[in-house]
């Protein structure tokens, strides 16, 4: 019950939010690497990608049952946002609406891309471990997905010394500044769209509130054209 009580308070969004935002990223992975999967002509490639892509479904499923824990023990009018749906992946920026990685990057960039987010991934998982330290359970589950993503960062420094052995670790450096940008660009479009959404949420009230008023004042029986001559109505008229 006193357990209940800590997490009742409004500071657990801050928890819920981080394991809701990491859910979909890693959902977003795992996306990325069933595509990759998919398009890949090479066997042991594939094998690679499909490996990758379990993982990434398996972190989703362990960061979707912690939240869930946390939402429960949270107050209603908090956890009710932060229900996953899939569409979540898309509209937060995971996964493009331009298509997947695999199809919109070359296949340099995109090991590149792999390499440097499995890295920053880990380090993500750094702050998240902080964060649940009051929590085992949950932060060895947190510990066990981390040597997950250093191995797949470690896969694909493989594949890169194999195929591209001339590339400087400063065009790694910059493939990895530009993924850090990205993310924080994601983060600050997420936020702007959660500002907009409290702004605009009293107006759109306001506007179901004032169609809600019309209707009501309206005979809605004048709307009923059965038994009328419709060439006899106004074609102005809005009835
Ligand atoms: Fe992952
Ligand atoms: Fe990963």
């Amino acid at each position: 019950m006193k357990q209940c009580k800590k997490y009742s308070k409004p500071e657990n969004k801050k928890y819920l939010n981080i394991l809701f935002e990491t859910a979909c990223a890693e959902f977003g992975s795992a996306l990325e690497m069933l595509k990759a999967c998919k398009d890949s002509n090479q066997e042991n490639l594939a094998c690679g990608y499909f490996e990758h892509a379990k993982d990434e479904y398996e972190h989703t499923k362990t960061f979707l049952s912690i939240l869930s824990k946390f939402g429960k023990l949270a107050n209603s009018d908090i956890s009710r946002n932060f229900r996953f749906s899939s569409n979540a992946v898309l509209s937060k920026g995971y996964v493009s609406g331009d298509g997947y990685l695999i199809e919109t990057m070359k296949i340099k960039d995109f090991i590149a891309y792999v390499y440097t987010n499995e890295l920053l991934a880990k380090e993500s998982f750094d702050g998240i471990l902080k964060l649940l330290k009051e929590h085992p359970k949950e932060a060895f589950q947190i510990s066990q997905i981390m040597k997950d993503e250093l191995r797949h960062h470690g896969l694909a420094e493989k594949y890169f010394l194999k195929y591209y052995p001339r590339l400087q670790p400063w065009q790694l450096m910059l493939y990895r500044l530009r993924e850090t940008v990205k993310n924080k660009g994601r983060k600050f479009y997420d936020k702007n769209l959660k500002f907009l959404d409290k702004v605009l949420k009293p107006v759109y009230y306001f506007m179901a509130y004032l169609v809600g008023k019309t209707l009501s004042i309206m005979d809605s029986q004048q709307f009923n054209r059965k038994g009328k001559n419709l060439m006899e109505i106004n074609s102005k008229s809005v009835i």
